[in-house]
């Protein structure tokens, strides 16, 4: 099935007022590449200054709480996110896993209240060295994909990105092998929870992407895009993933 590929960058703890230039440059480079969806996510300080800033370039945020609102000091809504502009959410990403012992169940209410609230939604799942080194990365993924997906998903606004945490900001990827097994696991499993529709998700691969590694990561089967975090934060960097994306399209 033809899948629009999905280039998406994670800003992470990085980001002010005076880096917006290179959200104007992302956003025409993005506008120049309309068969690419392209957006940013920053952090929520950003939100709203980058939304009115640029129109046009989807802008996310990178977490969310589940609940719509409370006494939950620190956290943000979905209905807040929308309200500062944002139409994304990255939703159980490695490091929020790690540091803040996010659990598979907390991933996965966060993600039915982000698409509940009509929110691009991704959700981050991915293995760590021991793992992979075990020859236990595809059925840990498996069950992690299995735990922390909603239990009804709108294929058009959900979307999964494989990260090997042992390949973020490392400038190490798995082989092609490697990530087109996982991508096709992957597929498999979201078929199974959501039949037909859920060969709409797009999956996108996440860690250590550049210019440099984009077109061969994205030929591979059953990759729809890319998550892209140190590449992400300046657009001579960002833009050639997103042209690379262009040419698979
Ligand atoms: P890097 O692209 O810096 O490896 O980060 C990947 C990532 O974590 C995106 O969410």
């Amino acid at each position: 099935m033809a899948r629009r590929k999905l280039v998406v960058g994670n800003w992470k703890m990085h980001g002010l007022g005076s880096d917006f230039v290179q959200v104007e440059e992302i956003e025409s480079a993005a506008a120049g590449h309309p068969q690419v969806d392209v957006g940013l996510c920053v952090p929520s300080t950003l939100i709203e200054r980058a939304s009115r800033a640029v129109p046009g370039l989807p802008i996310g945020a990178q977490d969310v709480h589940p609940a719509d609102k409370g006494a939950h000091t620190g956290c943000l809504s979905t209905a807040m996110l929308a309200d500062a502009g944002a139409s994304m959410v990255i939703v159980g990403h490695s490091e929020r896993r790690e540091a803040q012992h996010e659990t598979d169940e907390e991933v996965r209410a966060k993600a039915e209240a982000a698409l509940g609230a009509g929110l691009l939604t991704i959700v981050c799942v991915g293995e760590s060295l021991d793992v992979r080194e075990a020859g236990d990365a595809v059925p840990t993924v498996e069950g992690q994909l299995d735990a922390s997906i909603p239990r009804d998903a709108d294929a058009t606004r959900l979307a999964v990105a494989y990260e090997p945490i042992w390949a973020i900001g490392t400038g190490r990827i798995p082989t092609v092998e490697d990530i087109g097994q996982m991508h096709s696991a992957l597929r498999q499993r979201l078929c199974v929870a959501y039949g037909d529709s859920g060969e709409a998700i797009r999956i996108l691969y996440g860690g250590s992407v550049k210019g440099s590694n984009a077109a061969e990561i994205f030929a591979v089967e059953d990759v729809d895009g890319a998550l892209v975090g140190g590449a992400s934060l300046k657009a001579a960097d960002f833009i050639p993933i997103i042209e690379a994306a262009a040419l698979k399209a």
